[in-house]
């Protein structure tokens, strides 16, 4: 025993030394394979001691490299989000919807803040903190328990009495305005990229391998739904104040609303006095107090109907335009760009805008260096709004569209009837070859892990990827002594590259980058023709025949497959064996065994997924509808059913089904 612990130590002393040379000296004195093996047998060492594991060990912070990131978990219910408004007279409608939907009730809405962070949902038993879940997908997210402990404002141990034994409680972890500021001011510093606002900020610190240096950023958490089988009250601003009590931050924001009247003065003081919060705000949130109200309303597929966010109006700012880039993207879409002198706009330093097009170029009459007004209107690009002419010199020119590709300057061209200018030199032109493989490998499309943005520029600058189908041609050896590989980083990326060979039919449609082809036309064009040869050689006709796909995608389908290059591609991708078409022994597929029917999804699942229950259901003529109600034919329940959602179906006598009988029912 002693001797492993000594081992361990000796490990750690000379990972920490060789990390510091390699990061901090750039002077490595060791090989990429030695470090690998030397980080391995201390992960074995740790797996089989855990009683040595130490939160400053190097197998707790290295990067993307070694380290195996988080812990999957799976939420108990899923995480929503809220349907967005942006003004009064919506938010009014919000609340005479659910007026109407709970006839000759009286309705009181809990008004609060709606905190700009990353959401987090955290698990007590026993008055204990026992795990903290990132939303992630919002069925699944990343266990981050070790970096949450670090936020002094989270309560390790509850204050107080009266808490349930088991629940969660779910709030968003926010970076304050200060810390933020502090933070970019070191990593300008540092000569560190900065953070573009505190959100991103929160996130990526919440995912840090290094707790230490969570705990140093200085992150918060505002915590504002309580859910549970046992909560104290059966209202929602009540559950609240009692978690206070407890020891959770809740913001003094949060207010009983009884009236219309009341709702509406509640925007009109937040709409301005949230400038002088200290921590980022994008909007309010209202929710109907009752939790039996709650239950009654129910949710849609994506967010409860019982809670609406209204979203405060994009501020605005006035800043000069230094001049207009143009970049190419992977179907050689030209987009100008515009470059502007640095403005602080919501708490975020903004130094380009996007400007779409030519003609949002002339519409806005843009001229060099005009001053412009940038807003961020939801997205989290910048746009220009307009022009300020008054201050417009008199012998300033309009911005002109390049006539050229500013990559490979082959001359532009666009069709009549579309705003784009493209690059035709499809082959030749290197954005648009790395954006392609760029996209290819995508977590949407190829996944294929380990070969990022980066990598797909350096094996593209080495020779040794030209197009999509060259990956598959990969070595170990092509990728080991790549800068920011190593033989683990290697074998992993090209066992990624392996995996992808069974991705579905639909998404290697929608990973080849056919101009207009999005990821549903993909999914459709994959169920229509079943296979890659037949989609080769379907006519224009037969195309749009399919369910969304109208001419303009259906052009580029053929124009796509007409060329020697890309028909090239597919061979060789078939050689290789991805998947070309859809299985053929498909006995999940057409059928009518559950025509007519509704069928709600509700916990988890180890068959198949819930993604793939969906499919099921619909393969087989079934509707798979998101609440509870007396048309639902069945539930299809897994593990961890929600509570709501089980006691409705229960009141109603609605069936409730588990995988296996499901199954059975569909053969
Ligand atoms: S309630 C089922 N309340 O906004 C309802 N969300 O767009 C769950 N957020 O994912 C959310 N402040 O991350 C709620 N006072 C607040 C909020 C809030 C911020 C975030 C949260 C959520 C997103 C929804």
């Amino acid at each position: 025993m002693e001797s492993a612990k000594q081992r361990i130590e000796q490990l750690r002393e000379e990972l920490d030394r060789h990390n510091n040379n390699y990061y901090v000296l750039n002077s490595p004195t060791i090989t990429d394979k030695e470090f690998d093996d030397m980080m391995h047998e201390l992960e074995n060492l740790e797996h089989q001691y855990p009683e040595y594991d130490d939160p400053y060990s190097p197998t707790h912070r290295v990067g993307s490299d070694l380290s195996k990131g988080f812990k999957q978990f799976v939420h108990t219910r899923r995480m929503l989000s809220l349907g967005n408004t942006y003004s009064v007279e919506e938010v009014d409608d919000f609340v005479h919807r659910c007026k109407d939907g709970l006839p000759g009730e009286n309705v009181t809405i809990v008004g609060e803040l709606k905190f700009d962070g990353t959401s987090i949902s955290l698990h007590y038993s026993h008055g204990r903190l026992v795990r903290a879940v990132t939303r992630g997908d919002g069925e699944r997210g990343d266990d981050v328990t070790e970096n949450v402990m670090t936020i002094r404002s989270i309560p390790l141990r509850l204050q107080g009495s009266g808490w349930p034994d088991e629940f969660e409680i779910r709030g968003e972890i926010v970076l304050p305005w200060k810390a933020f500021e502090r933070l970019n001011e070191e990593r300008a510093f540092n000569e560190e990229p900065l953070f573009a606002n505190p959100r991103n900020a929160a996130s990526g610190t919440l995912k840090l391998l290094n707790s230490a240096e969570v705990s140093r950023r200085g992150l918060d958490a505002y915590l504002y739904y309580l859910l549970g089988d046992n909560l104290p009250y059966d209202n929602h601003y009540d559950n609240m104040m009692a978690a206070r009590k407890w020891g959770f931050k809740v913001s003094d924001a949060m207010t009983l609303l009884t009236d219309i009247a009341d709702v509406d003065r509640y925007i009109k003081y937040w709409d301005s006095a949230r400038k002088e919060l200290p921590v980022a705000t994008d909007g309010l949130v209202f929710k109907v107090n009752s939790l039996r109200q709650q239950l009654n309303l129910g949710f849609t597929a994506k967010s409860p109907r019982w809670a609406i966010a209204y979203k405060f109006q994009a501020e605005r700012a006035l800043t000069r335009l230094n001049h207009v880039s143009f970049e190419v993207g992977r179907t050689g879409v030209i987009t100008p760009v515009a470059n502007l002198d640095p403005v602080l706009l919501s708490g975020t330093i903004v130094k380009r805008a996007s400007l779409h097009n030519e003609d949002i170029i002339r519409q806005l009459d843009i001229h060099e260096h005009d001053m412009v007004f940038v807003e961020k209107g939801g997205e989290i690009i910048p746009k220009i709004t307009g022009v300020d002419t008054d201050a417009r010199k008199t012998d300033s020119r309009p911005v002109t569209f390049v006539k050229e590709c500013p990559s490979c300057h082959t001359p532009l061209v666009k069709k009549d009837d579309e705003a784009a200018w493209i690059c035709p030199n499809k082959y030749g032109c290197q954005p648009q070859i790395t954006g392609r493989i760029e996209h290819f490998v995508g977590r949407r499309m190829m996944n294929i892990d380990g070969i990022g943005d980066e990598t797909a520029q350096m094996l593209y600058n080495k020779g040794l990827l030209q197009n999509i189908a060259d990956l598959y041609t990969l070595k170990v050896s092509d990728l080991e002594y790549l800068d920011g590989f190593g033989l683990k980083s290697a074998q992993r990326a090209i066992q990624g590259i392996e995996e992808s060979k069974n991705v579905p039919f639909g998404r290697v449609i929608f990973a080849l980058s056919i101009p207009y082809v999005g990821e549903t036309g993909a999914k459709k064009l994959a169920k229509a023709c079943g296979d890659i040869d037949t989609l080769m050689n379907m006519s224009v006709e037969q195309l749009t025949a399919i369910d969304d796909i109208g001419p303009r995608i259906a052009e580029s389908i053929i124009d796509y497959f007409s060329s020697p290059a890309n028909r090239e591609i597919i061979e060789r991708l078939r050689s290789y064996g991805v998947t070309l078409s859809n299985p053929v022994n498909d006995n999940q597929s057409q059928s009518d065994l559950l025509a007519g029917k509704s069928i709600v999804i509700s916990g988890t699942f180890t068959r198949h997924s819930r993604d793939e229950y969906k499919e099921i259901i619909e393969a087989n003529g079934g509707k798979n509808v998101s609440s509870i109600s007396k048309k639902t034919d069945y539930v299809l329940a897994g593990d961890n059913m929600g509570p709501a959602k089980l006691q409705k179906a229960q009141s109603l006598g609605i069936p409730i089904i588990n995988e296996e009988q499901f199954l059975e029912l569909i053969g």
